[in-house]
């Protein structure tokens, strides 16, 4: 059996330089065109000697590159139920209008009379987005939810440094949070103040109102938050960070499981980042390109990063700056081509439907966590919307969250994102999305309930997984940090 992502060992025989043949070529170049051209180059640019690149021809071109894209998994390959990252399905409209050339060959500095209708679905998507989320404007700057955070808390900073109140210099952050948050806020200088999650997962309102007080900007949390819990307290705590003078800062990348359902500004968030890959299904991976725009409320419009898209009186489209603003966040204004993607995406489902991505993404991860609630061990008792969160808790024969990541992997399933959150010990965190089938799902649930008997009944397959891949265990640390990227024949190193 083949599973998606392993590619059999004789398709990866022969990387591009070990295709290489004198004299073999891709291209046909008509010489006399070159005469002239090659003059114009002047003499200490040239090259003294021929490049030694591989000598193939189209076919092994084209080959080389199919055979790498298949060495890795992507949503398009199969299951990929990375938990907090929302992997769902990219719809290929999505790209087919990405592609259109009028908005694919745009250059940024095309004067604005020219770039209307790249303008408008600036305008439009600023609109639909404020209003999916319940916020007054939105800026599409940010190039990604972290940088959406940085974005967003750098408003909050413009605020309170504006209004001359230089006291406010530490962050509530819940122990539950994404990485990213304590990053962001640190990044402007704040103090993050870690709160404890209580028995539930939740933010407790006491515990909250302990640590509130005139030197804090603000609170920095996420809901439902990253165990998929929903902060049910969320009106009290909004209430009660306002009433100590700070600000709400809502980290959105869980919009997946509120969508068309209840709107965060209209619980008293007055900021908060969108990640366009998790909730508006575009690319995700490979650090970029993507999007994270930021809603806020009426009284921190001034502070948004600069340009935004404005309309005229005369219904046409131009950039325009706010003095207050807490300056420019990137070149141009945002990923145009991945904001392209959301906006059709939106724009597919429609005013009526988009409720519906919430409802069966819930749907989904509660159908997996009452499937598997009795195979894995349950973090927390609390009720859970979009994700659920499984540990390694009574596994048998010191099967670790590891091996059984490990082991999906040989069974032909992305893993979960795993030892995330952290207050969960060796979580495993399965979000499926609401584009999974049925029977999709139902094969994972059967893969998860095999590790499990394996792991009692032939521990060692489950410990030394994956076996099917062709490489089995990385130093994942050192692959991340110092990967190998150069390929080096007795002649030449690709890189
Ligand atoms: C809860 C949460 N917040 C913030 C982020 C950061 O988003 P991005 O990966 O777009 O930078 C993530 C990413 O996984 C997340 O899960």
């Amino acid at each position: 059996m083949k599973y998606p992502g392993i590619t059999d060992l004789k398709m990866a025989e022969g990387l591009i330089f070990e295709r290489s043949h004198a004299g073999r070529q891709a291209y046909s170049l008509p010489e006399e065109n070159l005469e002239g051209v090659l003059d114009a180059i002047p003499a200490n640019m040239r090259r003294t000697a021929v490049l030694p690149l591989p000598e193939v021809s189209e076919g092994d071109v084209v080959r080389h590159y199919t055979i790498l894209s298949t060495y890795n998994f992507s949503i398009d390959h199969g299951f990929y139920p990375l938990g907090s990252c929302t992997m769902k399905y990219n719809p290929k409209i999505n790209e087919e209008i990405a592609r259109i050339s009028s908005f694919s060959q745009l250059h940024p500095e095309m004067p604005t009379h020219l770039s209307q209708g790249a303008l408008k679905v600036m305008y439009d998507m600023q609109n639909m987005l404020s209003e999916i989320g319940g916020f007054a404007a939105t800026t599409l700057n940010p190039a990604a939810g972290a940088h959406g955070e940085y974005v967003g808390i750098g408003v909050i900073r413009k605020y309170f440094d504006e209004k001359g109140d230089t006291k406010r210099t530490k962050v509530i952050i819940p122990d539950s949070a994404h990485g990213t948050n304590p990053a962001s806020t640190t990044l402007h200088g704040y103090d993050v103040i870690l709160l404890e999650s209580d028995e539930h997962g939740k933010i407790s309102l006491d515990t909250l109102r302990e640590k509130l007080d005139d030197t804090v900007a603000g609170i920095m949390l996420t809901n439902p938050n990253t165990l998929g819990v929903f902060e049910s307290d969320i009106l009290e705590i909004t209430k009660m960070v306002h009433e100590a003078g700070a600000l709400v800062y809502g980290d959105g990348a869980n919009m997946n499981a509120l969508l068309g359902k209840a709107r965060p500004g209209d619980m008293g968030i007055d900021v908060m980042h969108y990640n366009l890959h998790k909730t508006f299904s575009t690319p995700h991976g490979g650090g970029g390109p993507g999007s994270g725009p930021v809603g806020v409320v009426e009284k921190l419009i001034p502070y948004l990063p600069n340009p935004f898209v404005a309309k005229k009186d005369d219904d046409t489209f131009v950039f325009a700056a706010s003095d207050r603003s807490m300056g420019m966040v990137r070149s141009f204004y945002g990923n145009f081509a991945v904001i392209l993607r959301a906006y059709v995406y939106i724009l597919e489902y429609g005013n009526q439907h988009l409720k519906e991505i919430a409802e069966n993404a819930v749907l989904n991860a509660n159908y997996i966590k009452a499937a598997l609630k009795d195979t894995y061990h349950v973090a927390y008792e609390s009720d859970t919307l979009h994700e659920v969160v499984f540990n390694d808790q009574d596994m048998p024969n010191h099967v670790t969250t590891l091996d059984i990541a490990k082991a999906l992997i040989d069974r032909g399933f992305h893993p979960p994102t795993i030892y995330f959150p952290l207050i969960v010990h060796g979580a495993l965190m399965v979000e499926p999305t609401e584009t999974e089938s049925k029977e999709t799902m139902d094969a994972f649930i059967d893969a998860m309930k095999d590790i499990r008997k394996q792991a009692e009944v032939n521990p060692e397959n489950i410990l030394n997984a994956p076996l099917k891949t062709r490489v089995a265990r990385p130093d994942e640390t050192l692959a991340a940090r110092k990967p190998v990227l150069t390929h080096c024949t007795t002649d030449f190193c690709e890189r």
